[in-house]
């Protein structure tokens, strides 16, 4: 039996998160979720499971799809590092959004952002792009046909124009909002990730009036700026407002932070299998101190890590979800048990993708211009 007001859906507690909602006006997604649920609407499984809490103006641009009117969604991914879980996070509902909504997609390489902010030369960043993002993108299933990947560095006139015209329109205060202390690579940075999102509007990218920018919830202070600089350029560029989602971050094995500066702790989509095993099989759980305990209390899947790569996707079914929170709350499975469970679920997942990342490896330097220098 699950206590009271416990639910599978309910882990990764991040007190900042309703944080988020109530200080920053990010609008909460729940009952965004019932009603698109009620309109018929599919939910995606971030949606579903909340791991989307977030939201601002999605109402708006699902209303505008509603009407039948053209509707892109635009992410992007600085090239640092190597492709891991989280990432497959924001590649999983561009997926949805291309394949159950028709949306149109852009992805952009965040090379400008990578060179300025984190010191990586220029053609390792195209290299990384290519090989690690773009490639990982496809092998998960990103139509490339239907994407638009493209380099910051290599983008046409207009998308440069919009950022000297934005230039004029922000104070030194409010990038300083953004990311802290601030110097001319970060104000770059800052003015380019706007253009990224607002350019697709222009009549030379398509001219995509409404714009869904799924991000975790770091960046939110780029998308405030971005928001606001669309307001700020009306009377001269006609730009609407663009709508953003706000996922909660995947953690990594240990309970901190999931990134490549973490390998140990860090699921990457390329490890060897048998890295992948050793990783998992060292992972925090939320299992008590002996067999004995645990059968009588219960494991608690809300600080177990095992059980956020279940959450996460690595379980796509609800029901199948639903009963391993179940198992692991009432004492009936143990860690051991379940750990052979997920790694069941992620050799294959790690085995399928592998094998469909060497093509996609060749593919991703064929669709995606490449900056000459
Ligand atoms: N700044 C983002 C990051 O650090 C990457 C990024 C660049 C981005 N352009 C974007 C994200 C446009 C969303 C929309 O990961
Ligand atoms: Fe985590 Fe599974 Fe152990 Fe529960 S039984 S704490 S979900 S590893």
């Amino acid at each position: 039996m699950v206590p009271e007001g416990l639910d599978p859906w309910g882990t990764v507690k991040i007190k900042d998160y309703d944080r988020l909602v109530s200080v920053f006006g990010i609008q909460s997604f729940r009952p965004l979720k019932i009603e698109l649920a009620r309109r018929g609407l599919p939910l995606s499984l971030h949606m579903r499971r909340d791991l989307i809490f977030g939201h601002r103006d999605l109402d708006r641009v699902m209303a505008a799809l509603e009407r039948g009117e053209k509707v892109a969604v635009l992410t992007g991914f600085m090239p640092s590092g190597r492709f891991h879980f989280g990432h497959k996070l924001t590649v999983d509902q561009l997926i949805y959004y291309q394949q159950e909504l028709g949306m149109k997609v852009f992805v952009a390489l965040a090379d400008a952002e990578a060179y300025a902010v984190r010191r990586i030369p220029r053609k390792k960043a195209v290299e990384i792009a290519l090989n690690e993002y773009v490639a990982s993108m496809i092998a998960l299933g990103l139509d490339p046909e239907k994407t638009e990947f493209y380099f910051q560095t290599n983008r046409g006139t207009p998308y440069y124009r919009l950022m000297q015209l934005f230039s004029g329109k922000v104070t030194t205060s409010e990038f300083e909002a953004v990311y802290g202390d601030i110097n001319p690579a970060k104000v770059v940075a800052s003015l380019t990730q706007a253009a990224d999102i607002l350019h697709v509007q222009l009549d030379e990218y398509g001219g995509y009036k409404w714009v869904i920018v799924p991000v975790g919830a770091d960046q939110d202070p780029h998308i405030r700026l971005t928001r606001d600089l669309a307001d700020r350029l009306s009377g001269e560029v006609e730009l609407n407002k663009p709508a953003a989602t706000y996922h909660k971050l995947i953690r990594g094995l240990d309970g901190g932070k999931m990134s490549s500066s973490r390998p140990d702790f860090t699921l990457f989509l390329s490890d060897e299998p048998s890295l992948a095993r050793r990783k998992l099989m060292a992972a925090l759980t939320g299992g008590r101190a002996t067999a004995e305990e645990q059968r009588r209390l219960g494991g608690v899947p809300e600080k177990c890590t095992v059980y956020d790569l279940y959450l996460f996707g690595l379980v796509k079914s609800d029901q199948e979800l639903r009963k391993l929170y179940d198992d692991c709350r009432s004492g009936r499975m143990l860690c051991g048990q379940c750990k052979r469970i997920a790694w069941g679920l992620l050799e294959e997942l790690l085995r399928d993708f592998q094998e469909r990342l060497v093509q996609a490896r060749e593919l991703a330097w064929k669709v995606v211009d490449i900056p000459r220098f």
